[in-house]
């Protein structure tokens, strides 16, 4: 069955506006999305630290990885940081950039979140589908990522 991302946005959405910290709505929002998009197998937060030069493990749905600190020169994770912009990897095995989570992870999307303009943390999550992220999932993580990215602008995480 296909996903209602714009019922999900708006739940989303709703969450966000009820939420009184960032780090609630993005409790609320990996669970959300790991329950409700049935290729959505990981899907986890990365802060990026004070210093700038380290990513960690914020709030997670799905298996425990061992990747809690990403140093920015490491993973997919640590070059959409680099880079600036959201990576859709279809294939992991085939990207030198991967740091493995679980072996049967076939395929990822990164999605940076702003503040005021810098990016703060990021939104990442696997699947193991084959290039699982269409324009349209990309579409959505990247609304549910900016929905982070504004409540921390609003108030503190
Ligand atoms: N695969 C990521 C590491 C984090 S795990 O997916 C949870 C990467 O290559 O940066």
């Amino acid at each position: 069955m296909a996903v209602d991302f714009s019922g999900l946005q708006r739940e989303l959405e709703a969450k966000c506006t009820a939420a009184s910290s960032a780090r609630e709505l993005m409790e609320s929002m990996v669970t959300t999305l790991h329950d409700r998009v049935p290729h959505y197998h990981w899907v986890g937060f990365y802060l990026l630290s004070a210093d700038g030069i380290m990513l960690k493990l914020g709030p997670f749905a799905g298996a425990a990885t061992p990747h809690t600190r990403i140093p920015l020169n490491q993973g997919i994770c640590g070059a959409a940081v680099t880079l600036g912009e959201t990576l859709v990897v279809d294939d992991v095995n085939s990207d030198p950039r991967y740091l493995a989570c679980s072996l049967e992870t076939k395929s990822e999307i990164v999605v940076p979140i702003y503040r005021h303009g810098k990016i703060v943390g990021e939104l990442d999550i696997d699947s193991h589908t084959p290039a699982a992220f269409t324009k349209q999932d990309r579409e959505f993580v990247e609304a549910c990522a900016r929905l982070v990215g504004e409540l921390l602008e609003a108030r503190a995480a």
